[in-house]
């Protein structure tokens, strides 16, 4: 059975909003561990936009599963990850302006820096994965350059506008994950699943893990806001 991670970085997007310490990514790492999460995944991003320097190193203390840290290949994200020592690194590609990772990494084009970037963290004994378009070519990279994992994107197959281009990206992702795992690697999967387009994936034995936030975190602000504001009118009228 594959395993969860949840990614909680929309928790701290809300934090981050107001400027609040409130909602804490450390809190929510504790709910969905106890709620059957295997993992927890953050994204260190360059512009710190949601999860900070401060969460990174609190969730090591707090989280009891696994922790995962995505992060862009730098030499300043590579000494954040030494310290904090993650149990998997997620190498992504990052651009500023991306309202969120828009792409699988170009392994092929990217190999040396890449690969130093494993050689890394592999000395600081950290496992790393890269994320991934379900390309066979990079998929084959990655293993040249000692990649432990790859996580497969799935944003083409989840965001397709029509089934015939769904179907298409769905085969494609079968196809990674079928090399991925023939090859040795790890094989995680992960970008814009939902609560729909998880069901497609049945069946798919070769994915180890799903790397899913965004549809988790929208769903717990609609399931939670019936106990939220009944809890601010009993408060209300207790004035
Ligand atoms: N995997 C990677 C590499 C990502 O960058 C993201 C988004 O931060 C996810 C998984 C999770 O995607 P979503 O928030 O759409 O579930």
């Amino acid at each position: 059975m594959a395993g969860l991670a949840v990614n909680i970085d929309h928790i701290a997007t809300l934090r981050q909003a107001r400027g609040t310490a409130y909602p804490d990514p450390v809190a929510a790492a504790v709910l969905a561990e106890l709620a059957g999460a295997d993992g927890i995944v953050v994204h260190l991003r360059e512009d710190r936009r949601h999860i900070q320097d401060r969460d990174v190193y609190l969730l090591r203390k707090t989280i009891m599963t696994k922790m995962i840290l995505e992060m862009a290949a730098t030499d300043e994200m590579i000494g954040i990850a030494s310290k904090v020592k993650p149990d998997l690194v997620t190498l992504v590609p990052e651009k500023r302006q991306e309202l969120t990772t828009e792409g699988g990494l170009d392994v092929m084009g990217n190999s040396s820096n890449l690969e130093k970037a494993i050689r890394a963290l592999h000395d600081r004994r950290i496992r790393v994965s890269l994320f991934v378009d379900p390309d066979d070519k990079q998929i084959e990279q990655a293993q040249k350059i000692k990649a432990d994992v790859i996580e497969i994107h799935t944003g083409a197959f989840c965001d397709a506008k029509d089934p015939a281009e769904a179907d298409k990206a769905f085969s494609d992702i079968i196809a990674a994950a079928k090399a991925a795992s023939d090859l040795n690697l790890g094989v995680n999967a992960g970008h814009g699943i939902c609560y729909q387009t998880i069901k497609r994936f049945a069946g798919l034995k070769e994915i180890d893990e799903f790397s899913i936030g965004h549809s988790i975190i929208s769903r717990a602000a609609l399931v939670g806001l019936d106990l939220a504001v009944r809890e601010m009118v009993q408060l209300i009228k207790e004035l």
